[in-house]
């Protein structure tokens, strides 16, 4: 493929396109890395608010480091996926760290400094590493994926071990060397506004549509290829909302790192091994809430009660204070859902 045809196309489509973005409007290395762990989870719109209160709080990355975990994860609440957050923090509490040897700490300006920070992988180190510094390494994420599978008509799965080396070399054979910042931006910028995963129109006036094999043989559409999803599991959790007076409640934080909401609070859990039988009171909130490998069943039983019981690993708090503690994506549903 002739790639001074694909980036001609590709800068003329983004220069028209594109969007105006706060993260594309700096080199701060800092800005750009918050950004991406950020779009990591969420989607543009959603992920702008949450940048906007981040850098606003911490524009730097020794502030954020000053920080403890607890007011990382509140910030973060409602992004979900809350290890994202602790390497956040725990990643600017090592550059920091270095810095102070140095008089100041210096964001690491390498592909391998980067990608050895916690929460750093391939693409997000290449991200950086081209964003902020113009380095020539590429930034796959979904978005290229797509395009790069259809440009080329590629049907081989991209989320497996080969499936990513293979997509690697060709997305190194297309990188515009001497412009890596332009050439990311506009490939995953055109993936995520033009070459969607549902097409309707789109191909008809594509500005590849001449060179996209994808298109020339009926694909695109079809593409890009993921291998079977993982078994999800199923978790039955009951959770106790005590009540005291309309002002006073129990919550717990969960205390084991291998499991999901690590360090976030909930109210008083109980597990059960396998799907309970209904026993309905008559403000049981029930929720299903689907995580990327688990699907939790979570039932909500309210006791107002005269005087809370004492249950170990438990924390009296008022009920107006809740939202000064990080609580799972959970919670805050039933929480909403029990105060309506
Ligand atoms: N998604 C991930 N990174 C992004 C970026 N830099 N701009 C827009 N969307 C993105």
């Amino acid at each position: 493929m002739l790639n001074s045809l694909v980036y001609s196309r590709l800068y003329d489509w983004y220069e028209k396109n594109h969007r105006v973005l706060p993260w594309r409007e700096t080199t701060d290395g800092y800005a750009i890395w918050l950004s991406e762990i950020i779009l990591q989870q969420t989607r543009v719109a959603q992920g702008m608010e949450y940048y906007l209160r981040f850098i606003d709080r911490w524009p730097t990355v020794e502030d954020l480091a000053r920080a403890n975990e607890e007011e990382v994860l509140r910030e973060w609440q409602g992004l979900g996926y809350y290890s994202r957050a602790r390497n956040l923090h725990k990643a600017a509490q090592i550059i920091a760290g270095r810095g102070k040897d140095q008089g100041e700490s210096i964001f690491p300006r390498t592909f391998e400094a980067l990608q050895a920070l916690p929460g750093v992988g391939e693409y997000t180190a290449g991200a950086i590493a081209s964003f902020a510094y113009n380095q020539p390494y590429p930034a796959m994420d979904g978005n290229v994926y797509r395009v790069v599978a259809r440009l080329m008509d590629i049907d081989e799965p991209f989320d497996t071990t080969a499936g990513k080396k293979l997509f690697r070399r060709e997305i190194e054979e297309l990188l515009d060397r001497n412009n890596p910042r332009l050439f990311n931006s506009a490939i995953m910028e055109f993936g995520a506004l033009y070459c969607t995963p549902v097409l309707g129109e789109a191909c008809a006036s594509c500005p590849m549509k001449d060179i996209c094999l994808g298109y020339a043989h009926g694909t695109a559409e079809l593409l890009p290829v993921r291998k079977p999803r993982p078994k999800v599991r199923d978790r039955w959790l009951d959770y106790h909302v005590y009540v005291q007076g309309s002002l006073y409640t129990l919550i717990q934080r969960r205390e084991n790192p291998k499991d999901i909401w690590y360090h976030l609070y909930e109210f008083p859990c109980e597990e059960r091994s396998e799907k309970p039988e209904e026993k309905e009171n008559l403000k049981t909130v029930h929720l299903v809430h689907i995580l990327s490998h688990q699907r939790i069943h979570a039932r909500f039983f309210v006791h107002p009660v005269e005087t809370l019981p004492a249950i170990e690993g438990t924390k009296v708090i008022r009920w107006e204070d809740l939202n000064d503690y990080a609580l799972s994506r959970l919670t805050l549903r039933a929480i909403e859902s029990l105060c309506v």
